[in-house]
């Protein structure tokens, strides 16, 4: 925030409470000091009012709310650019993996006062549960993955960080959703073993399928849409004219190189395998058009500066550990 706005808010806020302070001993003086059976002389409707001080109990807590508001204003940051009694850090080793932008640049392992705020805050907190839990996420990176993925504690530590940092894209049941991939089968877009599904989510994933309307024209969409229904055993609606020869020439001339001749895919480059029945982005005629016309660009982000390696590994032991008893369903 600005300067100026910083001290508009600070100026209002105590400008208000100045205010109310003075409303309040304002309305006190004069006042008597007993309760009386003199009303002040106003009358509504044969209702009057006694002309009684305010009671004391009131009295004081409204002088408390008063004080309150001031030890609030002393103790965080917000009186413009004062930061505040409350001590926090910010600490540069602890951005990486900060999600908010800090508007303080801290040297590498500087630890500089910098007063309360809400990013200090959770970074203690982070720090604290590393403390607390990062001996024993150490403790399992040092494992294979293939062992951490009987460990029944493991698993657990793995499924709740899957439920609060991958779900949101993968499914809370990891089964995927349109263009996020199903975790928890045997089909893989990069490839299902251990050290594969460790660096998928290390460095994360691009998947870059080109589109080709330009070069395919609206024709030759279609020819080849209906081409690669048929490697999976899809029947192509009646009412849309076919040439199956000119697709398939189409396929082996600009598909095959990524999909594979036989459409089997091919995991360096993420490219789906085209003839099982697993579609990331649609199965229907018209869906499979419009991939091919514009093609698909599915982002799964790196989580190495983030969650970092020790994290990474259990997750990936828990992804693995789904694939291998995956749902039967879950492949259809
Ligand atoms: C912002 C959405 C998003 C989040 C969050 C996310 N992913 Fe992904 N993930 C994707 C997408 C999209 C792909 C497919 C990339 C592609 O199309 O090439 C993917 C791919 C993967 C793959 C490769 C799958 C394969 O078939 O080879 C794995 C493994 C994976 N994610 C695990 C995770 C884990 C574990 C987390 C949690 C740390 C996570 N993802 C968080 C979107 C996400
Ligand atoms: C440069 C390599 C490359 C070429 C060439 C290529 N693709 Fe792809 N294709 C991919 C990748 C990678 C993906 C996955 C995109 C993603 O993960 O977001 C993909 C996705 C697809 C999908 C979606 C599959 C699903 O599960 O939803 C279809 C269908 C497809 N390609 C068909 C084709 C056809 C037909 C051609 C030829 C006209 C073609 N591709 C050419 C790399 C390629």
């Amino acid at each position: 925030m600005s300067t100026f706005w910083n001290w508009y808010v600070a100026l209002l806020s105590l400008g208000t409470l100045a205010a109310m302070a003075w409303l309040l001993f304002a309305t006190r003086k004069g006042q008597r000091p007993n309760d009386t059976e003199q009303t002040v002389g106003h009358s509504f409707d044969g209702i009057e009012e006694y002309d009684n001080p305010l009671p004391r109990w009131w009295f004081l807590l409204f002088v408390g709310t008063l004080l309150f508001a001031l030890v609030y204003l002393l103790l965080y940051p917000g009186l413009g650019n004062f930061r505040g009694l409350l001590p926090g850090y910010a600490y540069l080793d602890n951005q990486a993996r900060t999600p908010f932008a800090t508007d303080v640049q801290v040297a590498a392992g500087e630890r500089r006062n910098d007063g309360w705020s809400s990013v200090h805050q959770w970074e203690k907190e982070m720090a604290r549960a590393d403390a607390l839990y990062g001996p024993i996420f150490a403790r399992y990176a040092a494992m294979p993955i293939a062992e951490v993925a009987k460990d029944e504690q493991a698993l657990k530590m793995g499924g709740r960080l899957f439920a609060s940092n991958c779900s949101v894209c993968h499914g809370s049941d990891a089964k995927g959703a349109y263009g996020f991939p199903n975790l928890s089968d045997a089909d893989w877009l990069y490839g299902g073993d251990p050290e594969t599904i460790k660096t998928s989510i290390m460095q994360g994933r691009q998947g870059v399928m080109p589109a080709w309307l330009e070069v395919l024209r609206e024709d030759g969409i279609r020819n080849v849409t209906g081409y690669v229904r048929s490697l999976s055993g899809l029947n192509n609606p009646d009412d849309i004219p076919l040439d199956m020869a000119a697709g398939e020439q189409i396929y082996a001339t600009t598909c095959a190189a990524c999909h594979g001749p036989e459409g089997q895919g091919m995991q360096a480059l993420g490219a789906p395998n085209l003839t099982d029945r697993v579609w990331l982005y649609g199965s229907s005629f018209a869906q499979i058009q419009q991939t091919l016309r514009h093609g698909r660009n599915g982002q799964m982000p790196a989580q190495k500066d983030f969650l970092g390696n020790d994290k990474v590994h259990l997750l990936a032991a828990y992804v693995y550990s789904l694939s291998q008893s995956p749902d039967v369903e879950a492949s259809e």
